[in-house]
């Protein structure tokens, strides 16, 4: 028995590439030498390799106004070109580009010709209501092809798109609106989740009434839910009356490489989202080349599946630039998993002979609480690689994936990355690197990390610290949309010339990476981000609420859930009588606030909180409740007996 759990520990700790695998793999070691022997020359090759550039660039980066860098900046390409017209005049219009599944069950393949051209006419559209060169789009849908094709036609004109997650509410949709000033509003009157019509058009008109800078002249609609929406005449327009009737002709331009590409709102410490800026030619780079090499891409052969949201950066960097710009055919899926039954996401690999699938581990570990049979009613047999991004993935769920889902021999890969690095940075190489369940474990060529301790001081083999790039690399964000100093301090004033990824990380004896989660007040619930502070600000503009705390309590599944701790305005203590119901209301005001997503799991309604003699909240006191462990150190806390007394409210 010892013998076999010994044996067990060992298998667990690593696994080498098989030789089929490796036989047929992608990416070679070479890629790791050639990086390391001249990173910026490595660069330099994929983009020229991967990339069709209209104009040639001659210089690889601009390093000389850091943290603000360029890369390949006098060079010219179009985007959309390179996702789409490229593998058309390569002769590979007719290979299907989307397998498109709705919830309910209906379907449309979408070759690379059609999407074209479906680009295209939006394209034309777009250009007809005054969008140009820079603007700002919003997009705003369900997952349907019509998200592709709106990003794409905002791309292919030079315009700058925002993608707004379809769960956000009307308030978040309006702040994002606002920021970045988009004059334009693409959206559906519906999408389908969970057997159900959630409205999208309601929640737009909504969220006009509430902007500020009242940029938006034009709201395009698809037809999707065909549930009952108000019309604006003068503001609205139906996406199939306009984009089926516009040219398909449509010639693009290069644009610069640092040309802006897109702007998405993230968390992060404050209340207030960041709009994170991506531009053109590095991003699209260094998207098609981890697409490629970390999923083993072969698109002649290859259905690739990334369950992402186009509204989250997976679904920007590995649904829509990489896998495109690789002229691979990938499934792209409408629903939630379990609708209308478990079996649903297993069904379509079957269906598809999905090869290469992408997901999160909050996903993997809900599967595993609803046990092994519900997959193995499934024919998985076409799976040949395996990815998870967004949050830690432990061991067991690693192994689990591997073996119900992979069949047992093949490749599990863990990705980190961000909305700011815009593109996997740390990620076994399949066939090429031994493979560890729970560790990201390296950079990818041509990236370099470091783990560094608080004062800066680089930690030197085994060791945990904070994690930081040390070179700056072609997809990473420009900026913060209409922020320079934030974007200075956020990411830049902690350590120089490194960025600081805000993540906590530990180098184990073998040089492999472990990620250990945020070290700031960011919360990564099932693997979306979110900030305590945007919570907290939500609570307090609720008007029974005098103070709240905020804090990520480690879950089973989600990774991390919201728990709040709240203390009613005394002037309310007579209106409140149920302090459950109180709880509820609060939840359900975040939520309509922020979006679903920002629901508290539970919501604590207590006298005091726990503060240092300056008045600073100690949270890590507050997530010792909230995951049921004895609390910590209270010496520093103004007054120490206030634990106790908070603890009697929470039991
Ligand atoms: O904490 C890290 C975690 O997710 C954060 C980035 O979140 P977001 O910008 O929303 O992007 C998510 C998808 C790329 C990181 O700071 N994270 C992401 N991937 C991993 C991860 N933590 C551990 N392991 C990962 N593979």
């Amino acid at each position: 028995m010892t013998v076999q759990i010994d044996h067990a520990l060992e298998e667990i700790r690593r696994f080498r590439p098989s030789p089929e695998f490796a036989a047929q793999a992608v990416a070679d070691e070479r890629l790791y030498e050639a990086a390391a022997a001249d990173r910026l020359g490595f660069w330099a090759d994929q983009a020229r390799e991967l990339l069709q550039w209209e104009k040639p660039f001659t210089r690889t980066l601009d390093w000389s106004n850091p943290p603000f860098a360029k890369w390949f900046d006098d060079g010219e390409l179009n985007v959309a070109v390179n996702c789409l017209d490229r593998h058309v005049a390569a002769g590979n219009g007719d290979r299907v580009a989307l397998h498109w599944e709705g919830e309910p069950g209906d379907s449309r393949d979408i070759t690379y010709a059609e999407l074209t051209d479906e680009v295209k006419r939006a394209a034309n559209v777009l250009e007809g209501l005054g969008v140009g060169e820079g603007d700002r789009v919003a997009i705003y849908l369900p997952m349907i092809p019509e998200a592709v094709v709106s990003m794409l036609a905002v791309a292919r004109i030079g315009a700058v798109h925002s993608v707004v997650f379809g769960g956000f509410s009307a308030d978040s949709l309006a702040s994002r609106i606002d920021d970045a000033e988009a004059s334009l509003v693409i959206t559906a009157d519906g999408g389908y989740r969970k057997g159900k019509v959630f409205p999208l058009k309601p929640v737009v008109d909504e969220a006009l009434g509430k902007t500020e800078k009242g940029t938006v002249q034009n709201v395009l609609v698809v037809r999707r839910g065909e549930n009952e929406i108000a019309w604006d005449d003068a503001r609205d327009q139906w996406w199939h009356e306009t984009v089926s009737a516009a040219q398909a002709e449509h010639t693009a331009r290069g644009f610069g490489a640092e040309h802006p590409l897109f702007i998405l709102y993230t968390s992060g410490t404050t209340g207030k989202p960041k709009g994170i800026l991506h531009t053109s030619g590095g991003y699209l780079t260094q998207a098609a080349f981890t697409h490629k090499n970390v999923f083993d891409l072969h698109p002649e052969t290859d259905v690739y599946w990334c369950t992402a949201d186009v509204g989250w950066v997976t679904g920007h960097s590995y649904v829509v630039y990489g896998p495109l710009a690789n002229g691979a055919t990938q499934v792209l899926y409408e629903g939630t998993p379990d609708t209308p039954h478990p079996g649903r996401w297993w069904e379509i690999v079957e269906k598809y002979k999905v090869s290469i699938l992408y997901t999160a581990p909050t996903a993997i570990r809900s599967f595993m609480k609803l046990g092994r049979r519900i997959p193995q009613e499934f024919n998985l047999r076409s799976l040949r690689l395996l990815g998870s991004v967004g949050e830690p993935i432990n061991p067991e769920a690693w192994i689990w994936y591997r073996h119900v889902i992979g069949g047992g021999s093949i490749p599990v890969v863990d990705t980190w990355w961000q909305t700011e690095t815009g593109a996997i940075m740390i990620s076994a190489l399949p066939g090429v690197t031994d493979l560890k369940p729970g560790s990201a474990q390296v950079p990818i060529p041509g990236i370099s990390i470091d783990i560094l301790s608080d004062d800066g001081t680089p930690v030197e083999g085994e060791g945990g610290g904070l994690l930081v790039v040390t070179e700056p690399w072609p997809s990473m964000l420009r900026g913060i949309w209409g922020d320079p100093e934030r974007f200075k301090e956020t990411y830049w004033e902690k350590f120089g010339d490194k960025y600081f990824a805000g993540d906590g990380a530990r180098r184990d004896e073998d040089g492999d990476i472990w990620l250990l989660g945020r070290v700031d007040d960011v919360m990564n619930v099932s693997g979306h981000r979110l900030s305590t502070a945007e919570i907290e600000s939500s609570l307090v503009a609720h008007p029974w609420t005098a103070e709240a705390a905020v804090v990520g309590a480690s879950d089973e599944t989600t990774g991390q859930a919201v728990v709040a701790f709240v203390i009613l305005k005394a002037s309310q203590a007579e209106q409140v009588t149920d302090v459950a119901e109180a709880a509820d209301e609060l939840r359900r005001h975040v939520a309509a606030q922020i979006g679903a997503i920002a629901r508290p799991r539970q919501v604590f309604i207590v006298n005091e909180l726990p503060k240092t003699r300056s008045g600073k909240i100690m949270r890590r006191l507050l997530r010792d409740l909230a995951e049921g462990r004895e609390v910590g150190d209270t010496t520093t806390l103004a007054d120490t007996s206030i634990m106790q007394v908070i603890s009697a409210q929470v039991r």
